[in-house]
């Protein structure tokens, strides 16, 4: 076990095959200081290269999920130094995990906060979670997607409500407008993305991350583009065992023995 100081790490579910992250600087309302987003990458690798994990939650606290990058790491910060440091390149740590994550959002997604659980691949949220980009209010815009993939989850007008305005909105509106897909009351939220996260760890975890990039292709090509793609990443299912066993065990009328290869 390896101990970090500002995020807490476990394994859920029954079979213990969930990783989760639980942000753990509640004194900031879990702001994203460096060291922070450092953690959470070197957890996702060590989820990311063990064999039993088959999903990843990431989580806050009660009051807050994140409130963004951390303003007093960023106060003093020329701009050479953000160039030179490529500063907040290393989130892409999130976006570039090969298996599932979940968010499990609570409290503010302010800023950075709100962009971390667009990075993940579906977002849960409790019903009092607030969802929203301020930067604009202290002089800046969002530095991790804010500006992108709210666009391509929501569209023009509400991405530019949300970035321009600076004002948050509830879990009910993030759910209405595609960010979050489900919500729950608060102290559920963790829980039903562990049990979505089981779910998706009893599948062949190969098969799971070969669906998960050709999800996300859908993000970055055109239709026909994605479409080849899709059909191509299909077609090489074919060429693994699970597909086999999956198809044999639906035939021979028993649960499918998976073996992620
Ligand atoms: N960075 C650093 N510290 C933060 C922080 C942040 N983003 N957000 C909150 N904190 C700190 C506060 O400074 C405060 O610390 P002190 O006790 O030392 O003063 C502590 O957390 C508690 O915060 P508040 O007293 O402000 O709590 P509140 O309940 O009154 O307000 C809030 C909650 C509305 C979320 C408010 O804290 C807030 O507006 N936070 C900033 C939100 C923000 O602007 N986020 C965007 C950051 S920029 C960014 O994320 C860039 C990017 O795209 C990656």
């Amino acid at each position: 076990t390896h101990s970090y100081r500002h995020i807490l790490v476990e394994k859920k579910g029954e079979k213990e095959n969930v990783g989760l992250i639980q942000l753990n600087r509640p004194n900031a309302l879990n702001a994203l200081c460096d060291n922070l987003m450092s953690e959470i990458a070197q957890a996702l690798s060590k989820f990311q290269h063990d064999d039993a994990i088959g999903a990843v939650v990431i989580t806050g606290n009660e009051k807050a999920f994140a409130a963004g990058a951390d303003i007093k790491e960023m106060q003093n910060l020329p701009f050479a130094d953000t160039l030179k440091g490529d500063f907040l390149n290393q989130w892409t740590a999130v976006s570039d995990c090969k298996k599932p994550i979940i968010a499990a959002v609570n409290g503010h997604a302010l800023g950075g906060g709100c962009e971390l659980a667009m990075m993940c691949d579906i977002v849960y949220a409790g019903e009092k979670a607030k969802f929203g980009q301020p930067e604009i209010n202290i002089g800046t815009i969002p530095g991790s997607g804010g500006t992108q993939r709210i666009v391509r989850v929501a569209g023009k007008s509400r991405a530019m409500e949300m970035c321009l305005s600076g004002l948050p909105i509830t879990a009910q509106e993030a759910q209405q407008i595609g960010i979050v897909s489900r919500v729950f009351p608060p102290e559920k939220v963790v829980e039903e993305a562990v049990k979505l996260g089981e779910r998706i760890a009893s599948h062949s975890k190969l098969i799971v991350s070969i669906c998960k990039e050709s999800v996300n292709l859908a993000y970055e090509t055109t239709l026909r583009e994605g479409l080849h793609f899709e059909k191509r990443l299909f077609h090489s299912t074919f060429a693994t065992r699970d597909r086999k066993e999956g198809m044999t065990a639906f035939i021979e009328k028993r649960k499918p023995c998976f073996s992620d290869c």
